[in-house]
This record gives structure tokens, sequence and C-alpha cells, in this order.
């Protein structure tokens, strides 16, 4: 409490008051001292003068005793300040005093002090000693008598200092009663004034406090205009700027944090040190690393790169793929500069999984593509060159061998004209004629033209296609389509005496068509498969039965087109079901 500015300015107060009050105390006491004493010898003088003038002629030749004593009995009296009157003769023997029971001065006794001895030379002498058994101060004076030049006697008087000393006493008292009042004064008004100065300063001192806490919420009213009312402007506007200030760092803060909470790629930042500091989840995702902590020694190791060398030798981005279980990552490292310092490093991790499969597809379609091209190219080569080189006049043979060009010539255009349609389900340019269709009318249509195929293979082929189906909102001929392929896939895939069912029911929101065999089967490994582009359970065998490959995936691709599913479920041995689904009408109106 002392320590406060408060305390020190009212010591400050109370110091100077002292001070003043000791110096001007001190000066008005000796002056007062000096015009008392000054009074006392003036007056004593005086009356020394006085006596000498009425006593020198009785001191000549011979004193006269009892003139003398006549004489200095009337010099004394209540209203003197002088206590004792002695007449020495020139040779300092007490003549006449005033001292009438003798107790200090003696007739007949020589009285040498340092005033009787420098007047009996004639010199006027004055001192002031204290008395030692009653420590009370006293002035002694000495005056020559003179009878011309000649010294004939010797005034001595003693005068009692104690009036002077009392009224000293007095003053000092009052001198003292007043600093006292003046400090108690000087203290209460200035610790009032100190107050007006601290108090500003204590709340700004509060309010920072609460600032440090984060909290900006509190103005400190400006009580006046001077300089601790300027304090307090300055300290309200410097709150305010500094919550803009926080507010604009924070959200700026937020917007980084949610985009990096939410990027797909995955960001790793580093310090200088090679030290992680950030990661977010797509990273953590990524790294399949879920909650558990990341070390540096995994990074590095992964990234087969060492931060610290790489932060030393002037960094520049590199990129590098790394492949974790079950994903292909691009990482991408770049320093993080500032001010052309590197101050660490920013990993950002792309999954690239899905676009290096899609290249291995188009690849492989390619290669699919030339390889389905090429052979009927080559066997339509082979044959031509046969029949060429003689063949053509054995007219049996020839024409068994055009027929198989023929075939070949048909299978190359049947797959041109499904990639062709294919291409044109991928680049959505596919003319859709939609209209509401009873697909109980596009099923018997199938069945119809699909039952020869059965009966020469002696398949029993049953079908339950209920009245009443809602229609569905489709293009005929291209579902049309999608019901031939899959019958005809049943049909191929399903040994001789084989059974197919196909039927038809609602399903709720949907209409549900099923195409049943009792077939080979597709084996489970390759039913996921099963709708990729050529994707073929045995290719030999599915070649040899004019099969592309396509089939299925130009189905897809056309059911998805009208909102619809395509589901295959198979038994390997005991058959396959084939299930379209398509939004009844219904539900789309
Ligand atoms: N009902 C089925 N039973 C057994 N396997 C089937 C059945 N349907 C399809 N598959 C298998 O799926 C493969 C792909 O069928 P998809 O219809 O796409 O081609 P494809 O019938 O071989 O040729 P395409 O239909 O183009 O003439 C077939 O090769 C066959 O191995
Ligand atoms: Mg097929």
């Amino acid at each position: 409490m002392f320590r406060s500015i408060q305390w020190k300015l009212v010591s400050i107060y109370i110091l100077l008051i002292l001070l003043a009050m000791e110096v001007v105390g001190g000066f008005l006491l000796q002056s007062m001292e000096r015009y008392h004493i000054d009074n006392l010898s003036n007056s004593m003088e005086g009356k020394a003068q006085l006596i000498s003038n009425f006593i020198e002629r009785h001191m000549y030749p011979v004193p006269r005793y009892q003139e003398i004593n006549n004489l200095i009995q009337g010099f004394t009296g209540s209203d003197s300040e002088i206590m004792y009157i002695v007449i020495l003769d020139a040779d300092a023997n007490v003549i006449s005093t005033t001292d009438i029971e003798e107790e200090k001065f003696q007739q007949g006794v020589k009285l040498l002090t340092p005033e009787t001895t420098k007047a009996a030379l004639g010199e006027y002498a004055r001192d002031i000693r204290q008395d030692s058994a009653t420590k009370k101060r006293f002035m002694h004076m000495a005056y020559p008598v003179l009878n011309g030049n000649k010294v004939v006697g010797i005034i001595y008087l003693i005068s009692s200092m104690e009036n002077i000393y009392a009224t000293i006493g007095d003053i000092k008292t009052i001198l003292f009663m007043a600093t006292v009042i003046a400090m108690v004064i000087t203290g209460f008004l200035g610790y009032a004034l100190s107050k007006t100065i601290t108090g500003p300063i204590q709340e700004v001192t509060q309010k920072a406090a609460l600032m440090a806490k984060g909290d900006f919420d509190h103005k400190i009213p400006v009580k006046s205009d001077d300089e601790i009312g300027k304090l307090t402007k300055m300290f309200n506007f410097l709150t305010t700027r500094l919550k803009e200030t926080l507010e604009q760092i924070s959200d700026e803060k937020e917007k980084i944090e949610a985009i990096l909470l939410n990027m797909a790629d995955g960001v790793i930042a580093l310090n200088s040190r090679g030290e992680i500091i950030h990661i977010n989840p797509a990273a953590r995702q990524m790294l399949l690393l879920n909650n558990k902590h990341i070390d540096n020694e995994f990074l590095q190791s992964l990234l087969k790169v060492n931060f610290e060398n790489y932060l030393n030798e002037k960094p520049e981005d590199k990129e590098i793929l790394i492949k974790t279980n079950n994903a292909i990552l691009k990482s991408i490292i770049a320093p993080l500069k500032r001010e052309d310092l590197v101050v660490g490093l920013i990993i950002v991790l792309q999954d690239i999984t899905k676009q290096h499969k899609l290249d291995d597809m188009r690849k492989e379609f390619v290669a699919n593509v030339s390889h389905e091209l090429r052979t009927p190219l080559t066997t339509i080569k082979s044959y031509t060159e046969t029949l060429l080189d003689g063949a053509l006049t054995e007219h049996e043979l020839a024409e068994s061998f055009l027929n198989v060009v023929n075939n070949e010539a048909d299978r190359m255009t049947r797959l041109v004209s499904d990639l062709l349609e294919l291409s044109r389900l991928d680049n959505r340019e596919t003319r859709w004629e939609k209209s509401p269709i009873s697909l109980e009318m596009v099923l018997k249509d199938v069945i119809d033209k699909m039952a020869v195929n059965a009966r020469k293979k002696k398949q029993e082929l049953r079908y339950d296609l209920p009245d009443g189906i809602s229609k569905v909102y489709a293009d005929r001929d291209k579902i049309e389509q999608v019901f031939q392929n899959i019958m005809s896939n049943a049909i191929k895939y399903t040994p001789e005496g084989g059974s197919i069912y196909v039927y038809l029911k609602q399903d709720g929101k949907y209409i549900k068509v099923v195409f049943r065999d009792s077939g080979i089967g597709i084996p489970k490994e390759d039913l996921s498969r099963i709708f990729e582009r050529f994707y073929r359970v045995d290719k030999t065998r599915s070649r040899q039965m004019g099969g592309t490959g396509l089939g299925l995936s130009i189905a897809k691709e056309i059911i998805n087109a009208h909102n619809g599913e395509i589901l295959i479920q198979s038994t390997p041995g005991h058959g396959t079901e084939v299930s379209i689904l398509l939004p009844a009408i219904d539900e789309i109106a």
C-alpha cells in the first residue's frame, strides 16, 4: 500500500511542509532571539550609561559608599529585567550591590569576570552565560565609569533572560502546532488530490488485467480533459482497436481452420526444425492415423525425405508418390517462406487412387478393344489367304470359310456398334425417346423372340407377367435391348435342358423384373466386376458364344439413365438371378 503513487505523493507533500516549516521556523526563531537579545542589551546599556552618569561624581577621588548604595537601590524594581546591579571600583572590588542579602556579591570582594576585566581596561563588555546549577541563562554586562579617560569604577549588570526564552518557547510551541496542523491538512488534501490522479490509473490497471484475461467489453469513463483523461481516452481506443484486431485474427484463423478441416486434400505443416505442427483430418485419414499420434520418423520414412537435410539445402517443391495399403497418394512438399526465409514445410497429400484406377481402366479398355478387333481380323485374314491360296476351288470348303469370314465380320460390326453405343452413353449423346410403357408388353416381345433359342437348347422357359402393374417412363427400344441381353445371357450360360424363369412384380415405388436361370452361375470373385467393360468370366467360352463382354455394361448404363438399378446374384453351378428395378410411373409423375 505504501508503495503506491498516492502514498508517495502524500509523503512528499508532508515532507515538503515539514521542511518549509523547519526553515521558516528556524529563521523566525533566530531573528526573534537576536531581536530580544539586542533589545535587552540596549536597555541594559542605557541603564548602565544612566547609572554611570549618576555615580561618576561619587566615585572620585574615593567612592562614597552610602551615596552609591542609595542611588542604585532606586534602579531596581519589579518592572526591570535587571536582576543585579553591582558597582565595582576600578580594581573590580565590590562597592555596592542590589544583592542585599549578599548571597552572590559581597562588599569588598574582588569580582573578576571576563566582562569586569575588560571594563577595567575601559571597554564595554557583554556575554550570555548559563548558570551551571539552574541551567538558566543570564546576560552579564560590564560598563566602565570614566572620569575623562580614566576608569574610576565599573558597573556590572546581570539580567535574567528567562522572559526572552519563555516567549521563544511559546513561539516554538505555536510553530510546532502550526506544523502539525499543516501536515494533517496537507495529508488529507494530498490524499484527495493524489486520488484524482491514481484513481483513473487504478481503473486502467484493472481494465488492463481484464483485457489480459480476454475481456474487452469494458470502457473506462473519461472524467477530465487533462493528461489522465487523455490516457483513459487512448486506453479505450486501444481496447477497441485490440478487440477489432483480435476478432479479425480469430475470424481469419477460423476460416483457415474451416478450410483445412473440410478440404479433401491432406495438409501437414512442419516448423523450421522439421517438427509436425499441424495435420488436418484429411491427412490423418489418408495416412490411416485415426487418433494416433504421428511422429516425424513415420512421416520421414513414408516420404523417404529427411526434413532436416531438406530444410538445410535450399528446399524447392518436390513431388513424391506414396503407396499405402489401399491408396495411392501424391504428396507435394513445399517450403514455407517468410521474407525469403524458410520457416517450415507444407506437405499436401492428394488421394489419386481413383485417378490411377481410371487411368488403368482406360489403358485396359484400349488394350481390350484392340484385342477384340484383332482377333476377328486375324481370322478373316487367315481364311481369305487360305481361300486365295487355292481353297476357293473347293466349293464346299470355300463356302464354309466364307461363312466364318462373314460371322467374324458380323462380330466386328456388333463390337463396333456396341462400342459406339457405349461412347454415346458416356458422352450423353444418346437420344432417349422416353414414354410411359408397360414392361409386361416389352417382356412378352423379348420372350417371344428368344423362345426359339431356348427351345433349341431344350430349356424350359417360364414366365409370370401379372396384369395391373404400373407403367414406367422409359425408352422402349433401349429397355428391350437390356432385357434381350440379359435373356440371351441366361440362355447362353445355361446348359441344355436347364430352366429359365422370368417374372415381373411391383416392389414399392419400383417395378421389378427378374430373370432367373439354372445355369453355370458366376463365381463370387467375378460378381463385382461383371459390369465392367469386356469383363467376362471365361473369355474363350464367352467369345465362342459370340459375346463381346459389353452387354451388361451397356445394360447398366441404360438402366442408370432411367434412375433404375440392376442387381445380380449368383451361385456357381446353380444359377443366376438378374433383377432390374425401374421407378414406377406414379412416382415420376
Ligand atoms: N446368366 C449368366 N450366367 C452365368 N454367367 C453370366 C450370366 N450373365 C452374364 N454372365 C457372365 O458375365 C459376362 C458378361 O456378360 P455380358 O452380357 O456383359 O457379356 P457377354 O454376354 O459375354 O457378351 P455380349 O452380351 O456383349 O454379347 C459373360 O461373359 C458371362 O461370363
Ligand atoms: Mg451378354
